[in-house]
């Protein structure tokens, strides 16, 4: 920072927001709907039905937080943007925090913790649970080799691993589809478009030829130096 001139260092809480803004942005935006969900369980204002209102919001926010993970790398292959790549593992244990949370809803508000009834009412009854908890298995899984110790131990067959994470995406595309009733249907299928853009990017020869596009309009750009004022 600097006044007339002279240079004010800048202090810690200056440094930690300049350098960690966006892992702050992602843990605070990621909280809200958490935030939202007990503070209207406490005051009564989660509508008529508040195991619905749970399900919907911890069902989409997961969602949401899961598909936000992965436009982490597509967004450094298009536009060489690095820093998304820091957040990424944040965004997918909230993502996983958000589906368990939607499983508790399930398991304990609605069905009371009853699982022979639950077994036989829904599981077997409807398959979309079933697929939903395939996903929550991968997104378990992925979660528990998510630090460090895990890359290490686990090398060339962590990225392996970690590539069910798609698998994961998808299965949970096809469970909100399969819920949903045919009008409810747009915003399922927009998460299907937008997976399957997130996925086309990151294939080698796509992501090659995109990243040699951007870096010859760059090079190009700073040879035609700055635009005349
Ligand atoms: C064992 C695992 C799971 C169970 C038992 C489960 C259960 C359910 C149920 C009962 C519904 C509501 C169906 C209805 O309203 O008729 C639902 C909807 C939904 N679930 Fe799951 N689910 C599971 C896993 C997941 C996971 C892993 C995700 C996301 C990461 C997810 C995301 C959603 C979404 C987005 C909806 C639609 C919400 C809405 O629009 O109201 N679910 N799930």
């Amino acid at each position: 920072m600097s006044v007339q001139g002279a240079t004010v260092p800048e202090n810690r809480l200056e440094k930690t927001i300049r350098k960690k803004w966006l892992t702050i942005l992602a843990h605070v935006g990621s909280a809200l709907p958490l935030i939202y969900l007990i503070w209207g369980w406490f005051t009564g204002n989660l509508g008529v039905d508040p195991i619905a209102t749970i399900n919907n919001v911890t069902g989409r926010t997961a969602i949401f937080l899961l598909t936000l993970s992965l436009t982490a790398t597509p967004i450094n292959i298009l536009f060489g943007w690095a820093k998304p790549i820091t957040v990424r593992r944040a965004l997918g244990l909230w993502a996983f925090a958000y589906a368990v949370l939607h499983l508790l809803n399930f398991v304990g508000l609605d069905y009371g913790f009853d699982l022979a009834f639950l077994l036989q009412d829904a599981l077997l009854s409807k398959p979309y649970i079933v697929v939903g908890a395939v996903a929550l298995v991968i997104l378990l899984a992925l979660a528990i080799t998510s630090t460090r110790g895990w890359i290490k131990r686990l090398k060339k067959n962590w990225i392996r691993l970690h590539r069910l994470v798609y698998l994961a995406a998808a299965l949970v595309v096809l469970h909100f589809l399969w819920q949903a009733k045919v009008p409810e249907r747009t915003d399922p299928l927009i998460y299907a478009i937008v997976l399957t853009f997130l996925l086309v990017v990151r294939i080698p020869p796509v992501r090659r030829w995109i990243v040699l596009t951007r870096q010859a309009w760059s090079q190009g750009a700073a040879r035609r130096g700055p635009k005349p004022t």
